[in-house]
């Protein structure tokens, strides 16, 4: 049995701390909070011990915390960062490190520059092997991670006949969960995304990909429009959907009409969090012209990471082959099932 911290409650930290502590060869110790707010009391009636950090402790008073964060660490394995962007790297310095424990990040964080907390990002489908002895790695951000799911396949069967990728993505402004967060009506134009770099991390620096982003008003995924360009005729869509049949983290769908349909769908099957821990291909959107395939795939922002801090943690942990990995977080997630669900509910009339 492992002891895992989870530093961080929020979008991310709660539903990581959630599906592990299902997971029989880890033990949560607790997970961490930095305000005094309802989220505590929500974390310890999910079972969750509070640790908050020593310098505020006195703001918790009305709160049934177990200690502090620093004094935690003593008794831990790892830790999942779930905090907000950026202070991934400061804990690194004033807490991992010091008390050399091994350390996943999340993609708010970056492995650039002086505020590197990594030199790689993980992708289970990409480059699960390279974790393996690894002491501080962090996960791609949900674009990063639903790109790579998508292009690796897409390498693996056409490598050099790939010319380009050229790809937009559509990100949603705020989360289901973040309802202090508003909307606010305008498309905004991201001048550097850093999906780009991080996705050629793992790919290389010359991959042909170039990537665009904008974020528009919506709480209901991303979408990525990709388009594919091929050294001579582009295959027929069936084919390219065909890559996908046995892709973990990745459906075909047929029929949802927008993003929203199909987290309906999640959270009418009573899906955990409404997540689906999934890219959707939306195949009724294929198309495939001359040297080039079109496609559309919206990836589940909260969700899709979930999947992925498991296998990253299992390849750190206990050193597990990939195929060992992915069946134990395919099963704990219900992936499969999930998978099967939503083609079926979305198949093509
Ligand atoms: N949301 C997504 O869809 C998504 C998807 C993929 C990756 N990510 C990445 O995941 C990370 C977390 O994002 P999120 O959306 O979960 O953020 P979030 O909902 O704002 O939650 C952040 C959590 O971190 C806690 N926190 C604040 N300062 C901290 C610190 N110094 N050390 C540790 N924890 C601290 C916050 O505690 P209090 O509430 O108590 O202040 C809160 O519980 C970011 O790197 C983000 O880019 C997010």
């Amino acid at each position: 049995m492992k002891n895992v911290f989870v530093n961080g409650y929020g979008s991310i930290g709660s539903r990581i701390a959630e599906f592990i502590k299902d997971d029989s060869e880890i033990n949560v110790i607790g997970v961490g909070k930095h305000s005094p707010d309802e989220k505590v009391d929500l974390a310890i009636k999910n079972g969750f011990s509070v640790y908050v950090p020593q310098k505020k402790i006195d703001n918790f008073k009305n709160y049934n915390i177990s200690g502090s964060i620093e004094s935690v660490l003593s008794d831990c394995d790892l830790v999942i960062d779930a905090s907000p962007e950026g202070h991934g790297f400061i804990n690194k310095k004033n807490l991992y490190e010091p008390n050399n424990i091994m350390a996943i990040y999340q993609g708010g964080e970056t492995i650039y520059g002086d505020n590197a907390v990594s030199d790689l990002i993980f992708n289970s489908r990409v480059n699960y092997k390279k974790v393996l002895q690894k002491k501080h790695v962090m996960q791609g951000s949900c674009n990063v991670t639903g790109m790579g799911k998508i292009l690796e396949p897409l390498r693996n069967k056409y490598g050099s006949n790939l010319i380009r990728f050229d790809v937009t993505l559509v990100r949603r402004w705020a989360d289901l969960d973040q309802s202090d967060k508003q909307l606010v009506d305008t498309i905004e134009m991201s001048q550097h995304p850093h999906h780009g770099n991080d996705v050629k991390s793992y790919f290389g620096k010359d991959a042909p990909l170039f990537v665009r982003a904008i974020k528009v008003p919506t709480r209901q995924m991303h979408l990525h429009i990709m388009d594919i360009r091929f050294s001579g005729t582009a295959p027929n869509v069936d084919e390219i959907h065909s890559l996908f049949k046995d892709e973990s983290g990745v459906v075909v769908l047929w029929t949802a009409t927008n993003t929203k349909d199909v987290r309906d769908f999640a959270n009418t099957m009573k899906f955990s969090f409404k997540d689906t821990n999934m890219v959707h291909i939306h195949a009724n959107m294929s198309v495939a012209i001359n040297d080039t395939v079109q496609i559309m795939y919206s990836d589940d922002q909260t969700g899709i990471v979930i999947p992925e801090n498991h296998m990253l943690m299992q390849a750190m942990l206990f050193e597990r082959s990939y195929e060992d990995a992915l069946s134990h977080t395919n099963e704990l997630f219900h992936m499969g099932d999930k998978k099967k669900l939503l083609e079926e509910h979305f198949r093509k009339n």
